[in-house]
């Protein structure tokens, strides 16, 4: 569900217009500069330290998150409640971004250039460290969608096999594998959790009875972005490599928010996108492959540097980079993203993500007619929360917080909600008071 995807941006239609005056508007072209784009400001020069944040203060500190939140460039009267399905970059992200786009169109030489590749790697080397893998392990790919996918491709499976996924999956960890298996002759077999589950016991207990001796795949998002529930990633990561199952773990949800140890996770593999809680550039992802799996997946698209036997072995994960030309700037800043989580304090960001939740459920819960969709449990949530309002359509209540309140939630089911770190407690109350408002001209 993409929300964000119908949302009007007048500056880019002031943009658009630019461009398409006929004669006259390409005469005016160099007369827009970039900051018209979105009120960005100004790159700093290449040779600019990186913006100091506040010291490190307690989660609960909102003189504290009120700082981090002047980092970014949120527009007046939104407060966006979205993350789980689009972030805002903070600001050093947009200026990363902006500096290596304006070297790069200064000067398109291979001997200019060649400094992103050191980038590149170097963006390779904090991802591994943020996720607890190796360097070889991390493929620097588009987002979440090609990640899932190239798992989905790159496994050998047919006829006589099965795959088990969690049918809260997102369609390409889900629908995807039903393509794959339509081709490939095996078959595909869906796992459904009872709403409030009565801890992570009884979740991990539902997929452990769907695994038979011929599962070679289990595929699950870690936290549900349908329902908000956080699965036992770990317990079932185990129970699935005690039976020489492959676990593919979707971690949209939970990259940039949980605290993340792949390795002692377990996983086979695991995908994600830097444009959703890590903050990062849009169109940056990241695919693991744990080091046994990578010489058996196969890429979906065979680019430059992949060759035959030690020559792409050496490549580890790499090898399934295949998109030809990259976006050095958007691989640029997907490092700044990561820069700006740590300097925060991972532990510190998933701290404060979950005490935003916790607070919007709770004040959610209370308005009259208000039905909690995602887990009540603590320890089978993360930073999703997700409502719905009797007598209500959801659809009607998402337009209205953001058209009378400035609220950007998300429709899926219920109301989404899904604060972060730019988020104040004061934008938690302001939430709340608009859900009542809507919900109170129910009549
Ligand atoms: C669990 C999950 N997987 C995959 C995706 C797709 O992410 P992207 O559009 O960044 O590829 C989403 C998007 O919301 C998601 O929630």
């Amino acid at each position: 569900m993409d929300a964000s995807s119908s949302a009007r941006d007048p500056s880019r239609r002031r943009f658009v217009r630019h461009l398409f005056a006929g004669s006259a508007g390409l005469a005016a072209l160099p007369a827009l500069s970039i900051r018209d784009l979105d009120g960005l400001p100004a790159p700093p020069p290449p040779s600019a330290p990186a913006p100091v944040l506040p010291p490190p203060a307690a989660a609960g500190d909102e003189a504290y998150w009120g700082q981090i939140r002047s980092h970014f460039i949120l527009r007046d009267g939104i407060t966006p409640m979205n993350a789980a399905n689009l972030c805002p970059a903070p600001r050093m992200v947009i200026d990363r971004m902006v500096e290596a786009m304006r070297d790069v169109d200064a000067d398109v030489s291979f001997q200019n250039r060649a400094k992103y590749e050191q980038t590149q790697e170097e963006v390779r080397d904090k991802l591994a460290r943020h996720l607890g893998a190796s360097a070889d392990e991390i493929a620097i790919v588009r987002n979440t969608s090609e990640a899932n996918n190239v798992i989905v491709g790159g496994l050998d499976l047919g006829p006589g096999d099965e795959v088990v996924v969690f049918d809260e999956n997102h369609p390409t960890n889900n629908v995807a594998w039903d393509v794959r298996a339509a081709r490939f002759g095996f078959s595909v077999r869906r796992v459904s959790v009872a709403p409030q589950p009565s801890g992570p016991d009884a979740v991990l207990d539902t997929f452990v009875r769907a695994l038979t001796e011929r599962t070679r795949v289990v595929a699950f998002s870690d936290v549900s972005n349908v329902s908000g529930l956080r699965i036992p990633a770990q317990a079932l990561c185990r129970a699935a490599r005690d039976r020489g199952i492959h676990a593919h773990v979707d971690g949209a949800q939970s990259f940039g928010i949980l605290r993340l140890d792949l390795h002692a996770m377990g996983c086979d593999s695991y995908a994600s996108s830097a444009h959703k809680w890590l903050m990062g550039p849009k169109e940056a992802g990241v695919l693991y492959v744990r080091a046994e799996q990578i010489p058996g997946l196969w890429p979906g698209m065979v680019g430059v540097g992949w060759g035959s036997g030690a020559q792409t072995s050496a490549r580890g994960a790499r090898k399934l980079e295949t998109l030809g030309q990259r976006s050095d700037a958007t691989v640029a800043a997907f490092g700044a993203a990561l820069d700006f989580q740590e300097q925060i304090g991972l532990e510190r960001i998933e701290m404060r993500a979950l005490e935003l939740a916790r607070a919007l459920k709770a004040g959610v819960t209370r308005i009259p007619g208000a039905e909690l969709l995602s887990p009540s449990r603590e320890d089978v949530s993360a930073a999703v929360v997700i409502a719905r309002f009797e007598g209500l359509e959801s659809g009607d209540v998402f337009e209205a917080l953001y058209r009378d309140h400035g609220i950007a939630a998300a429709p899926t089911g219920g109301v989404r909600f899904t604060p972060h770190v730019y988020n104040t407690m004061a934008d938690v109350e302001r939430a709340v008071a608009a859900v009542e408002d809507v919900v109170g001209r129910r009549g």
